[in-house]
Protein backbone atom coordinates (compact mmCIF):
# COMPACT_ATOMS: atom_id res chain seq x y z
CA UNK A 1 0.00 0.00 0.00
CA UNK A 2 1.30 3.82 -1.41
CA UNK A 3 2.16 5.63 1.94
CA UNK A 4 -0.27 8.65 2.78
CA UNK A 5 2.07 10.82 4.57
CA UNK A 6 3.01 13.90 2.14
CA UNK A 7 -0.23 12.86 -0.19
CA UNK A 8 -2.32 14.89 -1.98
CA UNK A 9 -6.07 14.16 -1.72
CA UNK A 10 -7.12 15.08 -5.24
CA UNK A 11 -9.24 12.63 -6.19
CA UNK A 12 -10.73 8.66 -5.29
CA UNK A 13 -10.11 7.53 -8.97
CA UNK A 14 -6.88 5.38 -8.16
CA UNK A 15 -7.74 4.54 -4.94
CA UNK A 16 -6.95 0.56 -3.67
CA UNK A 17 -9.57 -0.92 -1.49
CA UNK A 18 -6.63 -1.52 1.37
CA UNK A 19 -5.98 2.66 1.29
CA UNK A 20 -10.10 3.20 2.15
CA UNK A 21 -10.16 0.49 5.36
CA UNK A 22 -6.67 1.77 6.57
CA UNK A 23 -7.69 5.53 6.67
CA UNK A 24 -11.32 4.21 8.26
CA UNK A 25 -8.97 2.54 10.90
CA UNK A 26 -7.34 4.82 11.98
CA UNK A 27 -9.93 7.41 12.02
CA UNK A 28 -12.24 4.74 14.18
CA UNK A 29 -8.80 4.78 16.37
CA UNK A 30 -9.07 8.74 16.83
CA UNK A 31 -12.99 8.49 17.23
CA UNK A 32 -13.25 8.54 21.35
CA UNK A 33 -11.56 12.24 20.81
CA UNK A 34 -13.88 13.62 18.86
CA UNK A 35 -17.01 11.19 20.84
CA UNK A 36 -15.73 12.87 24.02
CA UNK A 37 -15.55 16.30 23.05
CA UNK A 38 -12.06 16.10 23.69
CA UNK A 39 -8.56 17.96 21.90
CA UNK A 40 -5.76 15.93 21.99
CA UNK A 41 -1.87 16.96 21.02
CA UNK A 42 -1.72 14.52 17.65
CA UNK A 43 -0.73 17.09 15.29
CA UNK A 44 0.79 19.95 17.63
CA UNK A 45 2.71 22.22 15.85
CA UNK A 46 1.14 21.32 12.68
CA UNK A 47 -1.31 23.75 10.44
CA UNK A 48 -4.11 23.75 8.03
CA UNK A 49 -4.29 26.20 5.96
CA UNK A 50 -8.29 26.15 4.32
CA UNK A 51 -8.80 27.88 0.97
CA UNK A 52 -11.65 27.85 -0.07
CA UNK A 53 -13.02 30.06 -3.64
CA UNK A 54 -16.73 28.45 -2.97
CA UNK A 55 -18.90 29.20 0.00
CA UNK A 56 -19.23 25.82 2.18
CA UNK A 57 -20.88 24.79 6.00
CA UNK A 58 -19.33 21.46 6.65
CA UNK A 59 -16.26 20.79 4.44
CA UNK A 60 -14.42 23.80 5.44
CA UNK A 61 -15.80 23.61 8.99
CA UNK A 62 -15.11 19.66 9.51
CA UNK A 63 -11.85 19.74 8.08
CA UNK A 64 -10.95 22.94 10.77
CA UNK A 65 -13.06 21.09 13.44
CA UNK A 66 -10.84 17.89 12.59
CA UNK A 67 -7.38 19.75 13.30
CA UNK A 68 -8.31 21.46 16.16
CA UNK A 69 -9.72 17.81 18.00
CA UNK A 70 -5.80 17.24 17.22
CA UNK A 71 -4.28 19.87 18.55
CA UNK A 72 -3.26 21.39 15.32
CA UNK A 73 -3.58 25.36 14.27
CA UNK A 74 -5.85 26.64 11.50
CA UNK A 75 -5.96 29.23 8.93
CA UNK A 76 -7.06 30.45 5.76
CA UNK A 77 -10.15 32.46 4.09
CA UNK A 78 -13.33 31.60 3.16
CA UNK A 79 -14.05 34.62 0.55
CA UNK A 80 -11.63 34.75 -2.19
CA UNK A 81 -13.13 38.49 -2.74
CA UNK A 82 -10.96 39.23 0.32
CA UNK A 83 -7.78 37.92 -1.41
CA UNK A 84 -6.00 39.21 -4.20
CA UNK A 85 -7.25 36.01 -6.11
CA UNK A 86 -10.68 37.92 -6.05
CA UNK A 87 -10.38 41.70 -6.39
CA UNK A 88 -8.48 43.58 -9.50
CA UNK A 89 -5.44 41.12 -9.60
CA UNK A 90 -7.20 37.72 -10.31
CA UNK A 91 -3.86 36.10 -8.86
CA UNK A 92 -3.58 32.62 -10.17
CA UNK A 93 -3.73 29.57 -8.35
CA UNK A 94 0.32 29.09 -9.38
CA UNK A 95 1.27 32.60 -7.43
CA UNK A 96 -1.49 32.42 -4.40
CA UNK A 97 -0.31 28.54 -4.07
CA UNK A 98 3.46 29.40 -4.11
CA UNK A 99 2.77 32.27 -0.86
CA UNK A 100 -0.03 29.76 0.55
CA UNK A 101 2.69 26.56 0.70
CA UNK A 102 4.93 28.70 3.07
CA UNK A 103 1.80 29.32 5.81
CA UNK A 104 0.94 25.79 6.65
CA UNK A 105 1.52 21.85 6.39
CA UNK A 106 -1.18 21.26 4.14
CA UNK A 107 -3.67 23.21 1.96
CA UNK A 108 -7.40 22.10 2.03
CA UNK A 109 -8.90 23.60 -1.34
CA UNK A 110 -12.04 24.31 -2.52
CA UNK A 111 -12.46 25.86 -6.10
CA UNK A 112 -15.19 26.69 -8.87
CA UNK A 113 -12.84 25.60 -11.23
CA UNK A 114 -13.02 22.03 -12.27
CA UNK A 115 -8.58 20.82 -11.85
CA UNK A 116 -7.95 23.77 -9.30
CA UNK A 117 -7.00 21.61 -6.19
CA UNK A 118 -4.66 19.55 -9.05
CA UNK A 119 -3.43 22.56 -10.71
CA UNK A 120 -2.24 23.51 -6.96
CA UNK A 121 -0.52 20.35 -6.08
CA UNK A 122 1.58 20.84 -9.13
CA UNK A 123 3.33 24.59 -7.43
CA UNK A 124 2.79 23.16 -3.51
CA UNK A 125 5.28 21.35 -1.67
CA UNK A 126 2.71 20.42 0.91
CA UNK A 127 -0.60 17.81 0.41
CA UNK A 128 -3.06 19.59 -1.16
CA UNK A 129 -6.64 18.29 -0.33
CA UNK A 130 -10.03 18.68 -3.15
CA UNK A 131 -12.78 19.92 -1.15
CA UNK A 132 -14.82 20.29 -4.44
CA UNK A 133 -13.64 21.42 -7.61
CA UNK A 134 -16.90 22.63 -9.85
CA UNK A 135 -18.40 19.63 -11.51
CA UNK A 136 -15.59 17.34 -10.93
CA UNK A 137 -14.83 15.65 -8.06
CA UNK A 138 -15.56 15.97 -3.85
CA UNK A 139 -13.25 12.59 -2.38
CA UNK A 140 -13.34 14.14 1.51
CA UNK A 141 -16.96 13.81 0.93
CA UNK A 142 -17.13 10.65 -0.63
CA UNK A 143 -14.20 9.32 2.27
CA UNK A 144 -17.27 10.80 4.84
CA UNK A 145 -20.29 8.74 3.50
CA UNK A 146 -18.00 5.33 3.18
CA UNK A 147 -17.20 6.14 6.81
CA UNK A 148 -20.32 6.33 7.76
CA UNK A 149 -21.25 3.50 5.61
CA UNK A 150 -18.26 1.27 7.69
CA UNK A 151 -19.85 2.31 11.32
CA UNK A 152 -23.17 2.53 10.52
CA UNK A 153 -23.64 -0.88 8.36
CA UNK A 154 -20.24 -2.45 9.33
CA UNK A 155 -19.85 -3.19 5.31
CA UNK A 156 -19.30 -1.25 2.10
CA UNK A 157 -19.71 -4.34 0.30
CA UNK A 158 -23.13 -6.43 -0.97
CA UNK A 159 -24.74 -2.92 -0.78
CA UNK A 160 -27.17 -1.77 -2.91
CA UNK A 161 -26.75 1.92 -3.43
CA UNK A 162 -29.85 4.10 -4.87
CA UNK A 163 -27.99 7.54 -5.70
CA UNK A 164 -30.83 9.76 -6.28
CA UNK A 165 -30.34 13.55 -7.71
CA UNK A 166 -28.29 15.23 -10.07
CA UNK A 167 -25.33 13.51 -11.28
CA UNK A 168 -23.27 16.44 -12.73
CA UNK A 169 -22.56 16.63 -8.91
CA UNK A 170 -18.73 16.26 -7.89
CA UNK A 171 -20.18 13.99 -5.27
CA UNK A 172 -21.94 11.37 -7.41
CA UNK A 173 -18.22 11.43 -9.70
CA UNK A 174 -16.36 10.27 -6.69
CA UNK A 175 -18.76 7.63 -5.45
CA UNK A 176 -18.45 5.85 -8.94
CA UNK A 177 -14.68 6.11 -9.02
CA UNK A 178 -14.70 4.49 -4.94
CA UNK A 179 -17.38 2.12 -5.98
CA UNK A 180 -14.41 0.34 -8.25
CA UNK A 181 -13.54 -0.76 -4.72
CA UNK A 182 -16.25 -2.73 -3.40
CA UNK A 183 -18.28 -5.37 -4.06
CA UNK A 184 -21.80 -3.46 -3.97
CA UNK A 185 -24.17 -2.14 -6.86
CA UNK A 186 -25.52 1.58 -7.86
CA UNK A 187 -28.59 2.14 -9.13
CA UNK A 188 -28.04 5.55 -10.93
CA UNK A 189 -31.19 7.73 -11.25
CA UNK A 190 -31.72 11.72 -11.71
CA UNK A 191 -33.73 14.07 -14.15
CA UNK A 192 -32.57 14.13 -18.08
CA UNK A 193 -30.21 16.65 -18.20
CA UNK A 194 -28.70 15.97 -14.97
CA UNK A 195 -27.92 12.15 -16.46
CA UNK A 196 -24.36 10.34 -16.06
CA UNK A 197 -22.69 11.27 -18.95
CA UNK A 198 -21.64 8.63 -21.82
CA UNK A 199 -17.83 9.90 -20.96
CA UNK A 200 -18.28 8.73 -17.30
CA UNK A 201 -20.48 5.77 -17.92
CA UNK A 202 -17.84 4.53 -19.84
CA UNK A 203 -15.18 4.83 -17.19
CA UNK A 204 -17.29 3.05 -14.76
CA UNK A 205 -17.08 0.66 -17.17
CA UNK A 206 -13.23 0.47 -17.75
CA UNK A 207 -13.67 0.22 -13.44
CA UNK A 208 -15.68 -2.60 -13.77
CA UNK A 209 -18.33 -0.94 -11.88
CA UNK A 210 -21.66 -2.35 -10.87
CA UNK A 211 -23.99 -0.01 -11.72
CA UNK A 212 -27.55 0.72 -13.70
CA UNK A 213 -29.65 3.52 -14.44
CA UNK A 214 -33.34 3.85 -13.79
CA UNK A 215 -35.53 6.58 -13.90
CA UNK A 216 -37.22 6.74 -11.08
CA UNK A 217 -37.00 6.75 -7.27
CA UNK A 218 -40.33 4.83 -6.57
CA UNK A 219 -39.99 2.14 -9.04
CA UNK A 220 -36.59 1.31 -7.17
CA UNK A 221 -36.33 2.37 -3.90
CA UNK A 222 -37.09 -0.80 -2.58
CA UNK A 223 -34.06 -2.11 -3.49
CA UNK A 224 -31.57 -0.04 -1.97
CA UNK A 225 -30.19 -0.61 1.32
CA UNK A 226 -28.65 3.08 1.04
CA UNK A 227 -30.22 6.13 -0.69
CA UNK A 228 -27.62 8.28 -1.68
CA UNK A 229 -29.01 12.28 -2.38
CA UNK A 230 -28.37 15.04 -4.08
CA UNK A 231 -30.28 18.02 -4.92
CA UNK A 232 -31.49 18.19 -8.53
CA UNK A 233 -32.67 22.01 -7.66
CA UNK A 234 -29.02 22.81 -7.92
CA UNK A 235 -26.42 25.75 -8.02
CA UNK A 236 -24.23 26.21 -10.80
CA UNK A 237 -21.04 24.67 -9.20
CA UNK A 238 -18.45 26.53 -12.05
CA UNK A 239 -19.71 29.79 -10.34
CA UNK A 240 -18.00 31.49 -7.56
CA UNK A 241 -21.11 32.27 -5.57
CA UNK A 242 -24.66 31.79 -6.24
CA UNK A 243 -26.90 34.45 -3.95
CA UNK A 244 -29.74 33.45 -2.64
CA UNK A 245 -32.29 30.62 -4.46
CA UNK A 246 -35.11 32.35 -6.04
CA UNK A 247 -37.85 29.66 -5.42
CA UNK A 248 -38.65 28.28 -8.71
CA UNK A 249 -37.78 24.90 -9.27
CA UNK A 250 -39.27 22.15 -7.57
CA UNK A 251 -38.19 19.03 -7.27
CA UNK A 252 -40.08 16.31 -9.29
CA UNK A 253 -41.41 13.15 -7.12
CA UNK A 254 -39.21 11.24 -9.14
CA UNK A 255 -35.80 12.30 -7.45
CA UNK A 256 -37.75 12.96 -3.91
CA UNK A 257 -37.89 11.00 -1.05
CA UNK A 258 -40.51 11.43 1.43
CA UNK A 259 -41.74 9.88 5.09
CA UNK A 260 -44.93 8.10 3.01
CA UNK A 261 -42.87 6.89 0.42
CA UNK A 262 -40.05 5.26 3.07
CA UNK A 263 -43.22 4.09 5.01
CA UNK A 264 -44.73 2.43 1.92
CA UNK A 265 -41.67 0.89 -0.07
CA UNK A 266 -38.56 0.95 0.87
CA UNK A 267 -36.67 -1.45 3.09
CA UNK A 268 -37.24 -0.82 6.75
CA UNK A 269 -33.44 -1.08 7.37
CA UNK A 270 -32.73 1.53 4.88
CA UNK A 271 -30.30 3.92 5.53
CA UNK A 272 -30.49 7.50 3.78
CA UNK A 273 -27.22 9.52 3.49
CA UNK A 274 -26.85 13.23 2.06
CA UNK A 275 -24.24 15.40 1.44
CA UNK A 276 -26.08 18.52 2.17
CA UNK A 277 -27.11 21.55 1.96
CA UNK A 278 -30.79 19.78 0.48
CA UNK A 279 -33.63 21.80 -1.30
CA UNK A 280 -37.20 19.92 -1.04
CA UNK A 281 -36.09 16.87 -2.37
CA UNK A 282 -35.88 15.43 1.05
CA UNK A 283 -38.85 16.81 3.28
CA UNK A 284 -37.22 17.88 7.11
CA UNK A 285 -39.93 15.45 8.62
CA UNK A 286 -37.49 12.42 7.21
CA UNK A 287 -34.94 13.43 9.87
CA UNK A 288 -37.15 11.42 12.58
CA UNK A 289 -37.43 8.81 10.98
CA UNK A 290 -34.53 5.49 11.78
CA UNK A 291 -33.53 5.97 7.76
CA UNK A 292 -32.08 8.98 8.42
CA UNK A 293 -27.77 9.00 8.91
CA UNK A 294 -27.09 12.44 7.72
CA UNK A 295 -26.45 14.17 11.06
CA UNK A 296 -24.31 11.22 11.66
CA UNK A 297 -22.47 12.14 8.77
CA UNK A 298 -21.87 15.39 9.96
CA UNK A 299 -20.15 13.45 13.09
CA UNK A 300 -18.25 10.69 11.06
CA UNK A 301 -16.78 13.98 8.64
CA UNK A 302 -14.33 14.84 11.49
CA UNK A 303 -13.74 11.50 12.59
CA UNK A 304 -12.52 10.61 8.75
CA UNK A 305 -10.77 13.64 8.19
CA UNK A 306 -9.07 13.60 11.67
CA UNK A 307 -7.79 10.28 10.33
CA UNK A 308 -6.69 12.25 6.98
CA UNK A 309 -4.85 14.25 8.00
CA UNK A 310 -3.19 12.53 11.31
CA UNK A 311 -2.25 10.30 8.19
CA UNK A 312 -1.08 13.06 5.34
CA UNK A 313 0.77 14.82 7.98
CA UNK A 314 2.74 11.81 9.36
CA UNK A 315 1.44 11.46 12.76
CA UNK A 316 -0.22 8.17 11.87
CA UNK A 317 1.07 5.55 9.38
N1 LIG B 1 -21.32 18.46 1.59
C1 LIG B 1 -20.75 19.64 1.33
O1 LIG B 1 -19.80 19.75 0.51
O2 LIG B 1 -21.23 20.68 2.08
P1 LIG B 1 -20.67 22.14 2.10
O3 LIG B 1 -20.88 22.73 0.71
O4 LIG B 1 -21.43 22.87 3.17
O5 LIG B 1 -19.19 22.06 2.40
Amino acid sequence: MRSFMGRDILSLKGWERAEFFHLFDVAEDLEPIARKRQNSDLLAGKTLLTAFYQPSTRTRLSHEAAMHRLGGHVLGFSDAKMTRAGDFYQESIKDTVHMLEYYADAIAMRHFQQGAPAEAAKWSSVPVINCGDGWGEHPTQILTDLYTLHRELGTIDGLTILAVGDHRMRTMHTLGYAMSQFASELILIGPPDMSPTPEFLAELDELNVAYRVEEDVRDCIHEADVIYMEPVVQADYTAGRIEAHDGSGRTPDAYKVTRELLKTKARRDSIILHSLPRMDELPPDVDSTRHARYWEEAFYGVVMKMGMLALILGAAE
